[in-house]
């Protein structure tokens, strides 16, 4: 995925940053910020997914061979062949604007459903990047199922969820994620830093929390702790119930890419054992992170800073030992940039995406 990501034009590491306000405010030694957002000049880590989805689902309706990585102009030229094709894809934001923004560069159509509620500045996002924005009644899970009904020879659906029988492209959303933490082993040696002791992972499908738990795994001793909006904590009510369970909505948080009702099957098997604590929070809760982000000069929207909301929220019962070392992934910028204005105050305008 790596060598996929790095070969991008645009290609660069997200930065990992210190956090001085984030540490004290936690009570513990180091907290350390990787801050996605800017990513290939979107303001998520989403296209990571969706870039390496898109890659090898369309490797495979080629019969191309997913190794050695091939360059996108050679794979736009070779789609050229099965003409008309769609991506199809449904989201609470990011990873739609994500899938349009390969889709154009693919040269391909692309069709996203959104759930009706979605603010103005998400969807103008989205559209423009060359998308055909639907909105469907109902909740971000309602996106979901419309999406996968347009399946079929010249509609590719590229979701970042799983359902029975569709697993694959979610799968490889999973693996796209893990350049994150590539990334990280060299920033952490870089900084002198060690691996970090907990860290935060913001849940909405549950699948960059899936990339997480893998990355977490390698290190003996982290503490991971996953972050859900209390009115879609489906993850939670699922690890409760021991199985996949849905969360009806509405679901009204502005963390509004962690506004789903279902946990991802194929997130499921490792969030559900890999995580060592799940905290639900406010509203208020991802506010508070975002004002604390800024502190330390990092724009962090409502669902990139849900991880360090659920710190907060959760410290008490969390007693993070003073000595640790903090990881929380600001997975996006101001993707509402006037929502934003109104919690933290004026955007800096390099960020103002
Ligand atoms: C900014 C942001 N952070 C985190 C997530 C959660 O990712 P997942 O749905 O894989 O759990 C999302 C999902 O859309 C998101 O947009």
């Amino acid at each position: 995925m790596f060598a996929f990501h790095s070969g991008l034009a645009g290609y660069q590491a997200t930065p990992l940053l210190r956090a001085p306000s984030v540490a004290r405010a936690l009570g513990v030694a180091t907290a350390l910020v990787k801050d996605e957002s800017d990513r290939f000049g979107m303001p998520s880590f989403k296209i990571l997914g969706a870039s390496w989805a898109i890659y090898c689902a369309l490797c495979e309706l080629l019969s191309v061979s997913l190794e050695p990585v091939i360059p996108l102009t050679q794979l736009r030229q070779l789609l050229e062949g099965i003409q008309p094709l769609e991506l199809v894809a449904a989201t609470d934001g990011n990873h739609g604007r994500a899938v349009a923004r390969m889709a154009t560069l693919m040269g391909l159509n692309s069709h996203i459903l959104v759930p009706d509620e979605m603010v103005p500045a998400r969807r103008r996002a989205i559209v423009a990047e060359g998308a055909r924005l639907t909105p469907i009644q109902g909740t971000y899970d309602d996106a979901v199922r419309a999406a996968a009904a347009l399946a079929d020879n010249h509609h590719l659906v590229i979701s970042d969820t799983s359902w029975e029988g569709y697993q694959k492209v979610p799968t490889w959303v999973i693996d796209g994620y893990s350049t994150i933490t590539h990334e990280l082993a060299t920033q952490l040696d870089a900084l002198g830093e060690r691996a970090p002791t907990v860290i935060a992972v913001q849940i909405g499908v549950g699948a960059f929390a899936a990339a997480m738990v893998r990355y977490a795994h390698q290190k003996a001793g982290t503490v991971l702790v996953g972050v859900e909006p209390a009115d879609a904590a489906c993850m939670l009510a699922s690890i409760e119930a021991g199985h996949l369970v849905e969360v009806a909505g509405p679901h009204r948080s502005i963390m509004a890419g962690l506004n789903c009702g279902n946990a991802s099957p194929v997130a499921w098997p490792l969030v559900s054992r890999g995580l060592d604590y799940i905290v639900a929070i406010d509203d208020d809760d991802a506010r508070r992170a975002m004002r604390l982000l800024a502190q330390d000069g990092i724009v962090s929207g409502e669902s990139g800073a849900a991880g360090l909301g659920g710190l907060l929220a959760g410290r008490r019962q969390l007693k993070l030992p003073p000595t640790s070392t903090v990881l929380i992934v600001s997975t996006e910028g101001a993707t509402d940039p006037s929502a934003y204005e109104r919690t933290v105050g004026r955007l800096p305008d390099v960020r103002a995406r």
